[in-house]
């Protein structure tokens, strides 16, 4: 062997060796170190095995099917040891502050809403980022620029883009168009009911709904009125079972590999709903230059235009992730929680009279929709934020340390990713007392917070600084969609409907909502 080959030979080898102990140090010493430094400040857990982690248990977990969470007969809300049965379990056994492990990754579960308090408030706040093994997993979904994922400078400067899409003039202007999309779905409905000689008509009112959210929020924000929206919208529910329906290995080295039609399916649909968006996009612009629009899309688009002093404007790409991540947030969220209120006025058919009776005497019997009449509607108000409690669209909220952070006695450190169980908290029954598992919008009639014992047990649109930028914005769109159908429809339990509340990155009902419709 001459010099050279025996110098190529070494540096494939140098290559081969660096690659190795990269691998190695990421999958294994780093994850060690993690685990010592955890244990050292005090946090206990279920034992992690190599490389799932506590992956297996929770996978169990959710192919299990609890027979009274899956009944009729047994409606029960007590949904979070059915839901999320290995954190019941894990909270039983460590508490609710604990560690456990998505393949190699460290997770710290926080049910406990003063631990919630001490690792979020003041400056501390500013020292938590979004967990980065889930940026990259849900890439197709968000983009990496989506208000949900970055993080520091980034954040303010979006965050400071996109905070006027949504005041309340904006949201004034946006109250036409949503009773009218949720006029013409009423139309669909009386005609479902019309060919049906029962006088009555069983409809997935979780479909029904996603579908006119999904529409509502293409109009209202991006002035999208056809075709486009539909397919964009399909698009993105097909992404989102490929993302979440089945058992996937996020935490797991080279996880993706192990679900690898899943990933390029993913991948592949991110594409298309890029090439989709640019093209409204462009079409946008082409309006935008004669008549400037103060829509989402139009805030975004004239922030790409020009940089506003200090505040740089948004690259293309930035543009594009954005709109993802406000098509898909802001939809699917009110959908499921108008679709949860549907299910528990269909049990509590005394709360569905309540309601009428007030949006008779709010709007009146010609629904002529005004926006100053919703704050009037407080005992809807009630029942959105006891549905929330019960049923929270955002079920968990996730954070990575930025540094060794101390709270209280203890040090969480750098890296360390939180998960934070809101299903959790919100049926806490030492922080709700002992109907925390009833139904009881009541319980908002004198507090924001349903006297919930502590302030932080209740965050159904999130806390601090990165509290839902969406919640008017949702809060209008349930009262004007609830008042219109409730005020033309009644809605009982079918006996198809079968109860199995299902993490899958939201909260859903895993067998939608099938209600007997009957026009009033
Ligand atoms: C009932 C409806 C909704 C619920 C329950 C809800 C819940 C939440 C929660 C809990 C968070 C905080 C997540 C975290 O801390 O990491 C959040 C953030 C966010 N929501 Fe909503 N949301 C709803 C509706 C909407 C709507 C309608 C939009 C858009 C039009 C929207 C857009 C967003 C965005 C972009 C963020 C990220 C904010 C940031 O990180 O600065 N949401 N939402």
């Amino acid at each position: 062997m001459g010099f050279v080959q025996i110098v190529a030979v070494a540096m494939v080898a140098l290559v081969f060796f660096i690659l190795l102990w990269s691998l190695l140090s990421a999958c294994v010493l780093a994850p060690i170190k993690a685990h010592q430094k955890l244990r050292k400040s005090g946090f206990s857990g279920p034992k992690p095995s190599f490389p799932l982690g506590n992956l297996g248990e929770m996978k169990k977990g959710r192919e299990i099917c609890p027979s009274a969470g899956c009944s009729q007969v047994n409606v029960s809300h007590d949904i979070h040891s059915s839901s999320l049965p290995y954190f019941a379990n894990w909270q039983k056994l460590h508490g609710k502050v604990f560690i456990y492990w998505m393949g190699t990754e460290p997770f710290l579960y926080v049910a406990d809403p003063e631990f919630l308090k001490q690792m979020s408030g003041g400056v501390l706040g500013k020292q938590w980022g979004k967990p980065a093994v889930f940026k990259s997993d849900r890439v197709p979904m968000f983009g990496r620029f989506g208000l949900n994922m970055i993080e520091g400078n980034d954040w303010t400067r979006h965050r400071h883009i996109i905070t006027p899409a949504f005041s309340s003039s904006n949201l004034r202007a946006m109250t036409n168009s949503i009773a009218e999309s949720t006029k013409k779905k009423i139309e669909q409905w009386t005609a479902v009911i019309t060919a049906n000689s029962s006088g009555a008509a069983e409809l997935d009112v979780e479909k029904e709904i996603t579908i006119l959210a999904g529409e509502i929020i293409a109009k209202t924000n991006f002035g999208i009125d056809n075709e486009a929206g539909k397919i964009l919208l399909d698009k993105l529910r097909a992404m989102h079972i490929s993302l979440f329906k089945h058992t996937r290995y996020v935490g797991v080295p080279l996880g993706q590999f192990l679900t690898l039609n899943q990933t390029l399916e993913a991948r592949r649909l991110g594409r298309e709903i890029d090439g989709l968006l640019l093209s409204i996009i462009d079409a946008r612009k082409k309006v935008v230059s004669l008549e400037p629009q103060h829509d989402l899309l139009g805030m975004l688009l004239e922030a790409q235009r020009e940089d506003r002093g200090l505040v740089k404007g948004l690259t293309t790409r930035e543009l594009v992730d954005e709109c993802k991540t406000f098509f898909f947030a802001g939809h699917e969220t009110v959908a499921l929680a108008i679709a949860w209120t549907l299910l528990l006025l269909a049990m509590h058919p005394m709360w569905q009279e309540e309601l009428r009776r007030e949006i008779a005497e709010v709007i009146g019997h010609k629904l002529e929709m005004d926006f100053t009449m919703l704050a009037r509607l407080k005992k809807m108000g009630w029942v959105m934020s006891e549905v929330l409690r019960l049923y929270p669209s955002s079920p968990n909220a996730q954070r990575q340390a930025r540094g060794d952070i101390r709270v209280g006695d203890k040090v969480i450190p750098n890296a360390t990713n939180i998960w934070i169980d809101v299903v959790a908290m919100h049926h806490d029954q030492a922080l709700w007392g002992a109907n925390v598992n009833e139904f009881k919008p009541e319980r908002f009639s004198q507090d924001l917070n349903g006297n919930c014992k502590h302030k932080m047990g209740y965050v159904p649109f999130g806390f601090g600084g990165r509290m839902c930028i969406g919640r008017n914005y949702a809060i209008m769109e349930y009262k004007i969609v609830l008042s219109l159908i409730l005020s033309k429809f009644s809605f009982s339990l079918s006996p198809s409907y079968r109860h199995s509340p299902t993490y899958s990155f939201s909260l859903r009902p895993r067998y939608g909502v099938p209600l007997v419709v009957k026009p009033l």
